[in-house]
């Protein structure tokens, strides 16, 4: 287990990058007033000087053939991500076994036959006297004992109830599933108020309350959230390997939009992810 650990988010050239030896791997966040071909180059030599096996870039598609022309790869692409413009989440690696996905067919499989299967059931109805509401600094102790129970490693520090509490001061609102004053599962949206989207993250319920549909509830929630302050489009980056997760974001209409090879430290170990995304406003309603 491994709960306090963490890369560091700093900027470089003008960009925003989080890098380090826990996800082994250069995040570039948010390109900003970067040139792309003098980034990428650097980025490479930044990720071979500290030893990382991958560069993860999401940047708008204007700016994406400088990195291609690098060697960058594409594994996932948003349409509609920026105002006027898409992103494309973009690869490269250091060394083949990053690369590798020796459970490549499973995941495919999950995304084209187990989803499909099951994604048409209607969602269950919440309990009575349980409700969902947004968290507050008060709940940070709370939520990081719940994710540190459901995660035993995980990219961003979430285990740290200062680390919460920064984040809702910021640009994160959490939501939870509450009955009684008990907490029993949390998700979070992170607001990008320039490009108006928002990233639907931090699903977490503890296995003795899975199975009654929080997450989706927590998810079509967020969304009305979303809708009422103008935010134009939702996306995840989530385990591949977890049906619960990608079905959840499958029933409420999210697009599939590729899968980030070996790309995280979440839950003990490095695992690819899919990227999902669903246009909030001038695509009909939420449901749940
Ligand atoms: C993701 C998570 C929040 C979802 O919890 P939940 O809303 O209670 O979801 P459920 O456990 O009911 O699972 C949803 C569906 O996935 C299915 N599922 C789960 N594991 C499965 C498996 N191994 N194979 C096939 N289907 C599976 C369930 O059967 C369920 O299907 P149903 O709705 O048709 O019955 C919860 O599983 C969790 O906290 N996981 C660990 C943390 C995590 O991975 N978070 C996501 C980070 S990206």
């Amino acid at each position: 287990m491994n709960h306090s650990a963490s890369d560091v988010i700093t900027s470089l050239n003008g960009a925003t990058i989080q890098h380090g030896s826990y996800n082994r791997r250069i995040y570039l966040m948010d390109l900003g007033r970067a040139d792309p071909g003098k980034l990428a180059r650097k980025l490479i030599c930044l990720a071979g000087e500290k030893g990382y096996s991958k560069i993860f870039a999401k940047v708008p598609d204007s700016q994406a053939s400088p990195f291609l022309v690098s060697g960058f790869r594409l594994e996932a692409e948003i349409p509609f991500f920026y105002p006027g413009e898409g992103a494309r989440f973009l690869g490269y690696y250091l060394e083949s076994k990053r690369r590798h996905e020796p459970d490549s067919e499973s995941l495919d499989e999950l995304v084209t036959k187990l989803v499909p299967r099951k994604q048409n059931r209607p969602a269950k109805p919440l309990p009575e006297k349980i409700k969902i509401r947004r968290c507050t600094p008060e709940d940070a102790e709370a939520m990081a004992a719940i994710y540190r129970s459901v995660f035993p490693t995980y990219p961003f520090p979430i285990f740290d109830p200062q680390y919460l509490r920064q984040s809702m001061a910021n640009q994160v609102d959490f939501f939870c599933v509450e009955q009684a004053n008990r907490l029993l599962a949390l998700s979070s949206m992170e607001k990008d108020g320039s490009a108006k989207n928002v990233e639907m993250t931090d699903f977490a319920t503890p296995a003795k309350h899975r199975g009654k549909d929080f997450a989706r509830h927590l998810l079509a929630r967020m969304e009305r959230e979303m809708l009422l302050k103008k935010y134009r489009l939702a996306y995840t980056i989530a385990r591949a390997k977890s049906p619960a997760m990608n079905l959840t974001f499958a029933r409420l209409g999210y697009v599939y939009a590729g899968r980030l090879a070996n790309n995280t430290n979440i839950s003990g170990k490095i695992e690819s992810m899919n990227v999902w995304y669903k246009k909030i406003r001038g695509s009909g309603k939420t449901h749940g």
